[in-house]
């Protein structure tokens, strides 16, 4: 499966890369990135970093958003500094690449792929929706070319993760998300209803910390991080949202129950950020959207721990 990933490279977004990376299905063609849980220039080194630190320095990266729709200026909350740290990879350094974003703008590669893949090209996004939004704006007929788009973002049947209604992805942007999910391009959406039972903890994680490699250690740094920040309770651990939305995209069947439904995002008052049904559309009988609402977690948590194990052990 040709794959891109469009992140906002934090440390799931990262643990994304590395479940892609280590899936013999998986193809990635490049990383092309936004702001959200880092600036967009941090986005795009973190990103550069994790490839390389797998020796993947041939898999390009392309800069994209670094606003939400409407505004001059992004900054990350305290909240997500605290989650993911302030370098994005809980203040681990993974080292200098010598290597820079790619020439082009993630939304027009985005756009190539999508012309020269077609049916065949997966985009699996993990951040905000500003890029898609942008891509669909620019050229929609090539976004409809695309196989499959599978969203991370959203909640509901759950709480969100910013406020009690909004998740962070379609937060940070929610104009751009409420374009996407209103567009009628065929999403998957990959929302807290299920990343939330994917939860990883130490124990989990045991097997990373025996092995030598800088990667191991390096990856099994940041992810202690993160399982012991995302929520109060490290014994809760930490969500796999962003590895879930590529294992979805590659094995469908991980999720158990799908809820067609036309979505939309509230833009207004306390309930900013909120993926719910769009009114109008309610009897349509086409559904654009496919949200999933319960998955095979404890599955998908082994499945991902095993892969990741294996390309740790493999790499330098
Ligand atoms: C999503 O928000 C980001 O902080 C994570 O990387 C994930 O994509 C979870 O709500
Ligand atoms: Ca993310």
């Amino acid at each position: 499966m040709k794959m891109i990933l469009d992140l906002d490279t934090g440390i799931d977004d990262a643990l994304a890369v590395a479940y892609a990376l280590g899936h013999e299905e998986i193809e990635l063609l490049g990383i092309t990135t936004s702001f959200g849980n880092v600036t967009v220039d941090k986005a795009v080194k973190n990103s550069i970093d994790i490839l390389d630190l797998f020796g993947q320095n041939d898999i390009p990266v392309f800069k994209g958003s670094d606003v939400p729709w409407g505004m001059d200026s992004y900054v990350p909350s305290e909240n997500i500094q605290h989650i993911h740290g302030e370098n994005g990879l809980g203040n681990i350094d993974l080292g200098v690449s010598s290597r820079r974003e790619s020439p082009i703008s993630a939304i027009d590669f985005m756009i190539q792929a999508a012309h020269e893949y077609g049916n065949l090209l997966t985009v699996v996004t993990t951040g905000p929706l500003t890029n898609l939004a942008e891509a669909i704006k620019k050229d929609r007929a090539a976004i409809e070319k695309i196989g499959k788009i599978v969203v991370m973002g959203g909640a509901l049947t759950v709480p969100g993760n910013v406020t009690s209604f909004a998740e962070a992805n379609i937060f940070n942007d929610a104009h751009a998300a409420k374009f996407v999910l209103e567009s009628d391009i065929p999403l998957v959406i990959v929302g807290l209803d299920i990343t939330l039972k994917t939860m990883l903890t130490g124990k989990d994680i045991q097997t990373w910390q025996s092995l030598s490699t800088k990667a191991a250690q390096a990856v099994t740094a940041f992810t202690t991080y993160y399982y012991q920040n995302e929520y109060d309770h490290s014994e809760f651990g930490g969500a796999l949202h962003d590895p879930l939305a590529v294992e979805v995209a590659v094995n469908p069947e991980i999720v158990t129950d799908y809820l067609p439904i036309n979505l939309t995002v509230e833009t207004k008052g306390a309930s900013t950020g909120r993926t719910i049904a769009a009114l109008p559309r309610l009897n349509d009988t086409e559904k654009s959207a496919q949200i999933g609402l319960d998955v095979k977690g404890q599955d998908f948590v082994q499945r991902f721990t095993e892969t990741v194990y294996r390309l740790l052990e493999a790499a330098k």
